[in-house]
């Protein structure tokens, strides 16, 4: 991977070399592993805006172009012609699976989609309105207490039997934490219908009375968890690395990571983004909103506007966009007034010098929780749709870093800023 390297002088005028390791694609990155050794200082770079923290070959972001890739495959094409499920086991095996492989997987998850009966008892124990996420990082934790059977990290088979149970079971705890919102009763998984539709009947079927699933509806998910499945080192999927870097427990990783996600300026943003569109309530209020997002005085952001890396359109964002009015369409939904708001402020805000200059461009979150709205997924629910989709990027990032040789314990250093070394004073002399 190296071929050239820096030369950084010190002060001093010691000289190190640092080499230039270069990828598949995107930028060149220097490597810095022998800095302190050679030279006793550190890098700087709070929320790591230049930072690689490992190699990876999962997935690839081109934020000045606007370009997703997952194991080389442009996102569009994926959202156009594949499922969630294949995907996953793109995103898990590094190739798109044969006609028999994808037939095993699909039904190795369709196996595994039930929960120890135990698990369901925690329910009873959260308040009728804790938020879901907050039960999804709960319960998924509990998993580690369940599901430590089969799990030695150091063994392929035991990895993979790990990323079938997350990616099979988060819709059922999902809807766990749903049904206990509702105060209606839990509704066990059927393993005759697919991904997406078993989650439909899980979430909306009640004992009372038939359950018919809207395909629309399962189709639209399945293309959203498509788009949620992976995006390389976000913050959440970081989260489960440095988690799992310890040896943790990978459930206890995974739960860390949710709780990451859960965050509003990650994926708790399609939550907050319905809010930011109720608040804003009609289109004669866009500009005051705007000015307050522009205000560095008013803490106020435009929720779904915004990203780390993606300086152009979110291609995520625009798949949904246009699937948006598509679906809400099909729905028989398309006079959406918050989507006639939202496309609204998107132009008001793409036309706005502050937003040009900065390069904010509406992001996955901006469009997503509409369709989940217009699918009748309650807003508190956004965010744990998003962590189904993405727990498949979470298991397969965690499976990588496990199986890399540079993998050793995540352990930034940091610029000590606090009070010099100084001498304990006794209470009554303070
Ligand atoms: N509204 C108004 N101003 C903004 C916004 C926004 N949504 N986002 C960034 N800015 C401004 C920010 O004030 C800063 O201005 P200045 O340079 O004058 O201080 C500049 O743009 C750069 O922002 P930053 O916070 O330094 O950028 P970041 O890379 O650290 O943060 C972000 C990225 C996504 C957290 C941020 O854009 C944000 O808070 N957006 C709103 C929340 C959101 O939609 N999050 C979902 C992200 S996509 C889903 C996912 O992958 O997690």
């Amino acid at each position: 991977m190296s071929q050239d390297a820096y030369r950084l002088k010190s002060p001093s005028g010691k000289e190190t070399e640092l080499p230039v390791l270069s990828g598949t694609a995107g930028p060149d990155v220097l490597d810095i592993s022998k800095l302190y050794a050679q030279q006793g200082v550190f890098t700087y770079d709070p929320g790591f805006a230049a930072t690689g923290s490992c190699s990876s070959n999962i997935t690839f972001i081109d934020g000045e172009e606007g370009l997703l890739m997952y194991r080389g495959y442009p996102v569009e094409q994926l959202a156009k012609s594949s499922s969630f499920l294949e995907v996953s086991y793109l995103l898990l095996h590094g190739e798109l699976p044969t006609v028999d492989e994808l037939a095993d997987f699909e039904s190795t998850i369709r196996r595994h989609t039930m929960l120890n009966e135990g698990m369901l008892s925690f329910f009873k124990g959260f308040r009728y309105d804790a938020h879901p996420m907050a039960m999804l990082s709960a319960v998924v934790g509990s998993m580690s207490a369940y599901y430590h059977d089969k799990l030695d990290a150091s063994n392929p088979q035991h990895r993979d039997i790990f990323a079938h149970r997350i990616l099979a079971k988060l819709p059922t705890i999902a809807a766990a934490a749903y049904k206990l919102n509702c105060g209606q009763p839990f509704i066990y998984p059927r393993n005759d219908l697919n991904y997406c539709e078993n989650l439909l009947q899980m979430f909306f079927a009640v004992p009372a009375e038939p359950y018919e699933i809207d395909q629309v509806a399962a189709e639209a998910i399945d293309l959203l968890f498509i788009l949620h499945a992976d995006h390389e080192q976000n913050c959440s999927t970081s989260t489960v690395r440095m988690a799992g870097s310890s040896g943790a427990n990978p459930y206890s990783a995974v739960a860390a990571g949710i709780s990451a996600l859960w965050g509003p300026a990650h994926g708790g943003a399609n939550e907050a983004v319905l809010a930011m569109l109720e608040e804003i309530g009609d289109v004669s209020q866009i500009g005051k909103y705007v000015d307050k997002a522009k205000d560095k005085n008013d803490p106020f952001r435009l929720m779904g506007f915004g990203h780390r890396v993606y300086k152009n359109f979110d291609p995520r964002a625009t798949i949904i966009r246009k699937m948006a009015h598509k679906i809400l369409g099909r729905l028989g939904r398309v006079d959406t007034p918050l989507y006639d708001l939202a496309l609204a402020l998107e132009e008001v805000a793409l036309k706005d010098e502050y937003f040009i200059e900065k390069r904010l461009y509406p992001n996955v979150d901006f469009y997503s929780g509409i369709i989940y709205r217009a699918l009748g997924i309650p807003t508190s629910m956004f965010t744990v749709m998003f962590a189904i989709g993405r727990s498949v990027g979470w298991t397969a990032h965690w499976r990588e870093m496990i199986g890399d040789s540079e993998t050793r314990i995540s352990r930034p250093r940091q610029l000590y800023t606090g009070p010099a070394k100084r001498d304990y004073v006794p209470i009554d002399k303070r």
